[in-house]
């Protein structure tokens, strides 16, 4: 998948600009604050339809202006199309090939992004729920069932904790649309569950063997964990475990309010050898684990899905070490499209330089581009 060019307007800092991009390598450097992450955040949002940073739409709007706009021509698998997203103050229309996309899920399925950008640390720092939405959004953009029955999910969840509360403060309720409700509820938890620990398989076919290449270090991987120990994810032994679970806590979701079943509380571990690298990994070896959790999906995207997705790597130089850079860089696979932004070019192999199109970023505007450059 190749994004051919992109054109901005009224976006963040860009009043209008257009960028042709190279196949393979393209480097976005300039000082801070100059643009460089916009450029990327425009891509992201025309491919995903929302921003990685921001969930305010209107921030994305240049300030004093209506609307943004992005449109974007892509190449996949030698066929082009057009894709384009109006964000407006209070809506969002997006466009394929100048058809309007009523549904999200059929729009978001077309580009296919993988990011890195310095606040992923998140990802093992933070909260389940942050791995739980990001491993939706990547599951979302390979299989569009997923994003439907994930909505479908969360929608039962919500009227089933809403019966749950009033059933804590004694109030009776239609027991036998609680129970339709639970039925449906495990139907789409099962999906979810077979969906989650196939990916993770997947991952790991790919995250351990990227992370040795590039530190050294063997014993790398993602650890899926629900919130109750499940010894397998065949659909008639969760169907089973979930109704005996259902049964079994009933009487503590009354007491609490809330739905405890289901893979709302899953979450998703970062080991290296025995060790949760969330307490015992170093900076480095979490931020590397996250950048090669990112390669690791560019090659299930390629292997199970066919799907060649671009690379969005937005400050990725700043946190490594030399070597540690340049092993990244001749990882990166030739044939995936990969958009880098960098402060300084200097650190970079010249021989690397030559194969990429560099763009100098500043205040809101291209000032340079380059197909070949030696050295700045
Ligand atoms: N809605 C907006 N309207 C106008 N300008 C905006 C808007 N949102 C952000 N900006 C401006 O965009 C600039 C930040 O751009 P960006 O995040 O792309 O910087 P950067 O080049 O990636 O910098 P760094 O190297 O620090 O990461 C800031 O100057 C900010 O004020
Ligand atoms: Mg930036």
């Amino acid at each position: 998948m190749i994004l051919k060019n992109i054109k901005i307007e009224n976006f963040r800092n860009y009043e209008s600009l257009e960028l042709f991009f190279d196949n393979k390598l393209n480097i976005l450097y300039g000082n801070n604050a100059q643009g460089k992450t916009n450029i990327l955040e425009s891509i992201y949002v025309l491919g995903l339809t929302k921003s990685h940073r921001s969930f305010i739409d209107n921030n994305l709007i240049k300030n004093g202006f209506n609307n943004a706009k992005i449109k974007g021509n892509i190449l996949d698998n030698n066929i082009k199309s057009t894709m384009e997203i109006n964000i407006e103050k209070k809506n969002k229309h997006f466009k394929i090939d100048n058809n309007d996309i009523k549904k999200t899920s059929d729009y978001i399925s077309k580009l296919n992004i993988i990011i890195f950008y310095p606040e992923d640390l998140e990802l093992i720092k933070g909260s389940p729920g942050v791995r739980r939405k990001y491993f939706n959004l990547e599951l979302s953009q390979l299989y569009p069932k997923y994003f439907k029955v994930l909505n479908d999910y969360k929608k039962i969840l919500k009227i089933r904790n809403d019966y749950l509360k009033q059933m804590q403060k004694g109030i009776e309720v239609d027991q036998t649309y609680f129970d339709i409700l639970t039925e449906y509820l495990i139907e789409n938890a099962i999906f979810i569950y077979k969906a989650r620990n196939k990916f993770i398989l997947r991952i790991n076919e790919y995250f351990g063997k990227i992370y040795k290449r590039i530190s050294g270090t063997e014993g790398l991987i993602i650890k899926y964990s629900p919130y109750f120990n499940l010894e397998n994810f065949e659909t008639e032994y969760l169907k089973k475990t979930l109704k005996e679970k259902v049964i079994k806590m009933h009487s503590t979701e009354i007491k609490l309010g809330v739905t405890l079943i289901g893979p709302h509380r899953d979450d998703f571990l970062f080991y290296l050898k025995e060790n949760n690298i969330k307490e015992f990994g170093s900076q480095g070896q979490q931020r590397l684990a996250i950048i090669s959790l990112k390669l690791a999906e560019v090659d299930v995207f390629r292997k199970y899905n066919n799907k060649i997705p671009i690379l969005l790597l937005d400050d990725v130089f700043s946190e490594l070490d030399d070597n540690k850079k340049n092993k990244l860089l001749k990882y990166i696979s030739k044939n995936t499209q990969t958009f880098i932004t960098t402060t300084d070019l200097k650190n970079i192999d010249p021989k690397t330089l030559t194969q990429a199109k560099i763009f100098k970023i500043k205040e809101g505007k291209v000032i340079k581009t380059k197909e070949v450059e030696n050295n700045e």
